[in-house]
């Protein structure tokens, strides 16, 4: 989610005011994608990286985590969408950790879509992580290095339960990934557009749909062995 920022100065209007406007916008797109029966959907809120932004702007951008926490819950129940967390919380302020749990909780029997808010997540602190903990075991004869396969790697990072992404979308015209689920998107179709995040309405996700409905995905076979 990518353009809050630029939005906002295009609109000759502080920063937060493009945050609050694409806080409004993940209302839209994770109702519509639900209604489209994507099963897993997974936002990239809050990466390693933006704690370098000024301090006001990251204190401003918990405060409005808390507040859309406690807006959305109902609707997430509503639309039966379980809400869960990828990235290290521990370094989040108490308000944000407090208020994420209490809906991680309340939303946990729900089936139609699993909503995944990466927060203070960063793809490469992730595996770093998981080779520690598996280094760890393989130290105290827990795993045997012979039998470290895709697996193991995965079922140690934080994205352990999520599938392999299908569609990734970047918006704002910024063509690269930005230490965003580096293992699960190894074979992920890519999207990238140029609208800003809080202009991106369900008529653009739904074109990004439709545009990965066209795309052939091989994952190395031929084009003749696919068909
Ligand atoms: C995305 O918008 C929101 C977060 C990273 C929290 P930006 O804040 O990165 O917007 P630009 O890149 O300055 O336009
Ligand atoms: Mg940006």
């Amino acid at each position: 989610m990518d353009g809050n920022g630029r939005w906002a100065k295009k609109a000759g209007k502080k920063r937060f005011a493009g945050h609050t406007r694409g806080a409004e916008t993940v209302s839209e797109i994770v109702e519509e994608a639900a209604r489209k029966k994507i099963k897993f959907l997974t936002l990239f809120a809050f990466s390693t990286e933006n704690w370098n932004r000024p301090k006001k702007e990251v204190n401003l951008l918990m405060k409005l985590l808390v507040s859309s926490l406690k807006k959305e819950f109902s609707r997430l129940n509503k639309n039966k969408i379980k809400l869960c967390s990828v990235g290290d919380l521990n370094s989040l302020p108490n308000s944000v950790k407090d208020e994420l749990m209490f809906v991680i909780e309340k939303t946990k029997k729900n089936k139609k879509m699993v909503l995944t808010l990466a927060l203070n997540y960063g793809a490469k602190e992730e595996i770093i992580e998981a080779v520690k903990t598996i280094s760890n075991k393989v130290k105290n004869s827990i795993i045997s290095p012979e039998k470290v396969d895709e697996s193991t790697i995965i079922s140690h990072l934080y994205t352990r339960n999520l599938p392999p992404v299908d569609l990734l979308i970047r918006t704002s015209g910024e063509e690269r990934i930005s230490n965003f689920l580096l293992w699960h998107i190894a074979y992920a179709e890519l999207y990238f557009t140029k609208t800003l995040w809080p202009d991106f309405k369900k008529e653009d996700f739904q074109k990004a749909l439709i545009n990965y409905k066209k795309r052939e995905r091989r994952f190395g076979k031929t084009s003749e062995q696919i068909i």
